[in-house]
């Protein structure tokens, strides 16, 4: 029998358990808070009750579910794991604790992974005995639900730890993409761009109304602006700082004043009940939506080329990470066009400070 360990029961670990224990495995969970063990099962039972309710779920199936779970006292009850997935706060110094107190007890080819969206995972091994087992599964929210699972290797990761890793969560029905152990993995760091020349474009006058009507009007299912506002505009420039920082403060993940300024009014989207758009819809397409477009899209063909040129991924991974992780119609490689052109243009057209953001990817000629 195959054992997953998940520790940290929050948001993400309580999904991440529920996501293997449905696939029939055998899950042992802990969180360092008593009161969030206590009520770990409940809670899972609580969120499935509405599929059992639709008929979606028997009662039966439920119970098996929350059955395979084995919630613990804390990682030293953990030695059965054959892969261990951490999903606590996202502080290094919490997480390297906690893997050196799993390491004390799994055998030695149980799997360390961790779910960590901004941290690296290079960093978590320090101290760690055998690093070569330490890498990242990356899970989108809510975990159940989101196929896509980032597969992250640092650089002692061993070919085995990713074979098993990869095998035991593509089991658990997911699409597993290896990328590299660079800030934002894929999704998070490709993404940047889609709200970036949004922001840019309503500094420049445009309305989020009819920048998200020209991305609708391409295919996507939601704009720019919408997306931040289901994200929560506060989470959003969290996210975009952190990739700034990471990233040197390259212009390319520049913080735009636009974005600042919606957070410091509190409008952070659709949990206050107000942001750039909600509760508003976008109206229509604007007569020039292809080159608002043109210019998204050649700002995401650049990132990611951008990305694919460090190595570690590929160009198909990075188009299912997109279509999977922001429910993009088409990948980045998948665009087609002139994204060069469009990009010499805006150059052209940008503030000093910006130009640098539209510096062609090495190997975007080829596109
Ligand atoms: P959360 O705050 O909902 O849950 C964290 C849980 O970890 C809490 O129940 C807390 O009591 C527990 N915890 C803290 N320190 C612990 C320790 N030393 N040992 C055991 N349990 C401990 O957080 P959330 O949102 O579930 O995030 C967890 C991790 O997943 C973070 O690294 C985060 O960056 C990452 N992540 C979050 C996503 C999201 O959308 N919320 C998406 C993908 C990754």
């Amino acid at each position: 029998m195959t054992t997953i360990a998940v520790i940290g029961l929050g948001t993400m670990g309580l999904g991440i358990a529920q996501t293997y224990a449905a696939a029939g495995f055998s899950v042992l969970a802990t969180d360092a808070v008593v009161a969030a063990r206590d009520s770990a099962l409940t809670r899972l039972r609580d969120t499935l009750a509405p599929r059992v309710a639709a008929g979606k779920l028997s009662e039966a199936d439920l119970g098996a579910l929350i059955a395979r779970i084995t919630v613990v006292s804390g990682p030293e009850a953990m030695a059965a794991a054959d892969l261990t997935i951490e999903a606590v706060v996202e502080k290094i110094e919490v997480k390297r604790a906690l893997f050196a107190a799993l390491e004390a007890v799994v055998a030695p080819d149980a799997v360390l992974a961790t779910n960590t969206s901004s941290l690296s995972v290079a960093a978590m091994t320090e101290g760690l005995a055998h690093p070569e087992r330490m890498l990242g599964l990356h899970f989108f929210n809510p975990a159940p639900v989101m196929k896509l699972v980032e597969l992250v290797a640092q650089p002692a990761t061993s070919e085995a730890a990713l074979a098993r890793a990869r095998r035991l969560t593509e089991t658990a029905g997911k699409t597993v993409i290896a990328c590299p152990d660079r800030p934002g993995f894929i999704v998070n760091r490709c993404a940047r761009p889609f709200y970036g020349e949004a922001l840019a474009m309503l500094e420049e006058g445009r309305s989020a109304s009819e920048i998200d009507a020209a991305m609708l009007a391409a295919g996507y299912r939601l704009g720019p602006f919408a997306l931040i506002d289901l994200i929560g505009a506060d989470i959003n420039l969290a996210a975009t700082e952190g990739l700034a920082a990471a990233m040197g403060n390259h212009p390319r993940y520049h913080v735009f004043e636009a974005l600042r300024r919606q957070v410091a009014s509190g409008d952070l989207g659709r949990k206050t009940g107000r942001g750039f758009l909600h509760p508003d819809r976008p109206g229509p397409a604007p007569a020039d939506a292809g080159a608002i477009t043109a210019r998204i899209e050649a700002a995401l063909v650049n990132e990611a080329a951008w990305l694919l040129s460090e190595g570690g991924t590929t160009r198909e991974g990075i188009d299912t990470a997109l279509k999977l992780g922001l429910n993009f119609p088409r990948g980045p490689f998948e665009v087609g066009g002139t994204p060069r052109a469009t990009l010499a243009a805006l150059a052209a057209a940008a503030p000093p400070h910006l130009r640098g953001r539209y510096d062609p990817a090495p190997g975007l000629e080829s596109l």
